[in-house]
């Protein structure tokens, strides 16, 4: 059976450390990070991610601030809060939660956030940044950083020549996923929804990572022998023999299947999702340091 990969185990360890870093930057007389959070709309999934940002933020020991703003917000309104954000001192991270409302372009407001505030890494220069391997001053997306901790965490930081299958091509997890895993020497294939044998292809991964959003899509013999599988899926799903309207949450791979195949396993949920939340936090603390000078 494979080893449980204890996302929430390793994402206390950085939310420690951040804990730890933020009380010295204090210590030396500099200011204590800040990480503005802005949420439109009443989305249920979304208003739980950001209170429990806000929430880890705190608990960091930094300058939290929730923005929570009508559904019906103007794209206007919403870029001069950004505006207003890009210049204030105290703020070192702005993370704007989506899905945003339709009549607001995400694209535009993204953009607007300056990039060393883009504690998400969504800004093109960001993004660029980490496609041309300038890891060392690029915001790295939050849920990909996470993996890729937990991924050496059972490997080891020499992944060289291991062959990785990102299954799901978005911007906040495929793509950047993809460019981390290249950059630490991995073959790396992109597989998406017009991919051809997705299960010949899954069982050629020592590195097989789900970020497609369909549960329990990939199957236990899709997995090879021994593979790490990183499962970013979270999905919401009837579970009728619960009770009556209840429902339970599981990941984009099957996993009581997969983890007989596996040597490592990322269960949901416990695996990655409380590292987002961690690595937004090691993202704001970096760029309070930078503020620091
Ligand atoms: N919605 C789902 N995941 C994310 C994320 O990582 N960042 C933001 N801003 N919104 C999200």
């Amino acid at each position: 059976m494979a080893e449980v990969i204890d996302g929430k185990s390793v994402a206390e360890d950085v939310v420690r450390t951040v804990k730890a870093l933020t009380a010295e930057l204090v210590a030396k007389g500099k200011a204590k990070p800040g990480l503005a959070v802005v949420i439109v709309g009443e989305d249920p999934a979304s208003q739980v991610y950001v209170a429990s940002k806000s929430r880890t933020a705190k608990e960091c020991g930094f300058h939290s601030l929730q923005h929570t703003l009508p559904a019906e917000t103007s794209q206007e309104a919403l870029l001069k809060l950004i505006a207003e954000l890009n210049a204030d001192p105290e703020i070192n991270g702005i993370l704007v939660q989506l899905p945003l409302p339709a009549h607001v372009d995400a694209g535009k407001i993204i953009q607007a956030i300056a990039p060393h505030k883009d504690v998400d890494g969504f800004h093109f220069i960001n993004v660029g940044k980490l496609g041309t391997g300038e890891l060392d001053t690029a915001f790295v997306p939050c849920t990909p950083a996470g993996s890729m901790l937990l991924i050496e965490r059972v490997r080891g930081k020499d992944l060289s020549g291991l062959n990785a299958v990102v299954v799901g091509r978005s911007n906040i997890v495929g793509k950047p996923m993809a460019n981390l895993l290249l950059a630490a020497n991995c073959t790396v294939t992109i597989a998406h929804s017009r991919t051809k044998d997705l299960p010949a292809l899954a069982r050629t991964a020592d590195i097989l990572v789900a970020a497609v959003g369909r549960p329990e899509m990939i199957r236990g013999d899709w997995v090879k022998l021994g593979a790490t599988v990183i499962d970013v899926g979270i999905n919401r799903i009837p579970a009728p023999e619960k009770g009556e309207g209840k429902s339970r949450l599981v990941g984009d791979v099957a996993y009581a299947e997969a983890a007989r195949a596996a040597g490592a396993i990322t269960p949901v949920p416990g695996g990655v999702g409380p590292m987002t939340i961690a690595m937004l936090m090691a993202n704001t603390l970096a760029s309070a340091y930078l503020a620091a000078g």
